[in-house]
């Protein structure tokens, strides 16, 4: 599970440079929260749970972490996706929708991650 964390960010921060290199040469910042969450969110952050999967092969081989797999890749790029329709000034009501429903989504994913945190990965486990 780690591994395909660590692939999914990858793929993130690829898009988020390109948002990023995109935006430094037209000038048009309209996509900076998209590009911060690209990069935080869908980078960062993912590199982060694949890396505490790789060390705590216990939580990894969890349900929840596929639970947490799942919730992230769906809920995640339906909110970027929505955010830049929103960020062009689309913005009709199924758009926004769409954008609470991807944030909830995705919020809910880091909250079965942090539960499978608590409950898979104990003090002692560091010194296996
Ligand atoms: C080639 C790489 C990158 C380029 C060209 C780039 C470019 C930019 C630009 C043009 C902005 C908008 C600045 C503004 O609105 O004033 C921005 C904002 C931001 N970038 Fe990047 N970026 C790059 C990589 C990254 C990476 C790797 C991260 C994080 C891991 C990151 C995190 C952020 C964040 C958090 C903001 C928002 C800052 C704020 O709210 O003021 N960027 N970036
Ligand atoms: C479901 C999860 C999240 C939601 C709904 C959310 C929502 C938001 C909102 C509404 C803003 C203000 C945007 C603006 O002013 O244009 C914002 C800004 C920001 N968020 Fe998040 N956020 C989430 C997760 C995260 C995470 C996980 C990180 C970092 C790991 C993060 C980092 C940031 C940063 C750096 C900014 C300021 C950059 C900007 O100018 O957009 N967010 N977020």
């Amino acid at each position: 599970m780690g591994v395909r964390f660590l692939k999914m960010a990858v793929v993130y921060i690829l898009v988020g440079i390109c948002i990023g290199i995109y935006m430094g040469t037209t000038l048009n910042f309209a996509l900076t929260s998209v590009h911060a969450h690209t990069n935080l969110f869908g980078w960062a952050t993912l590199a982060l749970c694949g890396f505490t999967y790789l060390r705590f092969p216990k939580a990894a081989g969890s349900p929840l972490a596929k639970w947490h797999f799942w919730l992230q890749g769906i809920g995640l790029p339906v909110m970027l996706i929505s955010l830049t329709l929103m960020a062009h000034g689309y913005a009709p009501n199924w758009v926004t929708s769409l954008k609470h429903f991807g944030e909830s989504v995705a919020g809910i994913g880091i909250f079965v991650f942090a539960v499978n945190v608590f409950t898979n990965i104990k003090a002692m486990d560091i010194h296996n």
